[in-house]
């Protein structure tokens, strides 16, 4: 990693100490790349659509509704409350909206770190952060390359119901996340009432994505020892945020 640190930015250079010893050293393609460049096959019709080019610039496009949807429970950046100095794991980060929010909170003194499967969604996020405090990887959400306890908050908006074993994912953000540390989780619900519930289930059927019964992702938080579990929801929308 010696001979790659002076082509990088001084975000990556921060970034680097984060990895985990034997990670293998990644390619620069203005995100640090850390999977094999083949294709990574799409586990259902939602994932296979963030994996195109168009995919990504039509979810960028559609900015202003997510936000809408987001801000009704209060956004990332509300709930998670990243302070300056902290050093912050975007999971799933998309186009990078959500990092470069996270990115002003920590300002120049903290570190975002964007990771994401897509290598069409990163090339969006890379060409629309400039700060000097935000590091995209490419890198799978189960099997995440940083050592133990390296942040201090984590976000991970609408990744978990795209994942095959999202309980893997979050084994991998607890891990990497510092004891009293923050998580930070929007993601599907099946619904509550019968409307609700019909609904839930015709978007899951039609976008193959996993609609999670509504006490599932608190359980699985107090299951691995967090605490402050605060849950909410809207529509077929749950967040929770939780302390390590
Ligand atoms: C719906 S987008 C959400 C983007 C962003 N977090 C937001 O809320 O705007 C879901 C993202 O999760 C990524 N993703 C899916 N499976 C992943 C995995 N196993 N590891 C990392 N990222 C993954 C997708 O590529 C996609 O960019």
């Amino acid at each position: 990693m010696t001979e790659l640190a002076p082509r990088l930015s001084a975000a990556h250079r921060k970034a680097l100490p984060l990895l985990a010893s034997g990670v293998p050293e990644p390619s620069v393609v203005g995100y640090l790349d850390l999977l094999d460049p083949a294709p990574v096959p799409a586990p259902n019709r939602a994932q296979a659509l963030w994996s195109r080019r168009w995919g990504a610039a039509f979810y960028a496009n559609l900015q202003s509704m997510r936000r809408r949807l987001m801000d009704v429970n209060g956004s990332p950046r509300d709930r998670l409350r990243p302070a300056p100095g902290e050093t912050v794991l975007d999971l799933g980060c998309g186009p990078g909206d959500i990092t470069r929010q996270l990115a002003d909170a920590v300002t120049s003194s903290g570190l975002v770190v964007g990771v994401d499967l897509s290598a069409e969604m990163l090339t969006r996020a890379v060409r629309d952060a400039s700060a000097g405090n935000i590091a995209f990887f490419r890198g799978d959400a189960t099997r995440l390359p940083f050592s133990d306890g390296m942040f201090d908050a984590v976000c991970c908006s609408a990744m978990f119901q795209l994942l095959p074993d999202p309980f893997a994912a979050l084994d991998a953000m607890t891990r990497v996340l510092a004891p009293g540390g923050r998580v930070f989780i929007l993601t599907t619900h099946r619904g509550r009432g019968l409307a609700e519930r019909l609904s839930c289930a015709l978007v899951g059927r039609l976008s193959g994505a996993r609609m999670f019964a509504p006490s599932a992702i608190p359980d699985a938080l107090a299951e691995r020892g967090y605490r402050d579990i605060d849950q909410r929801f809207t529509g077929m929308l749950q967040t929770v945020v939780a302390v390590r």
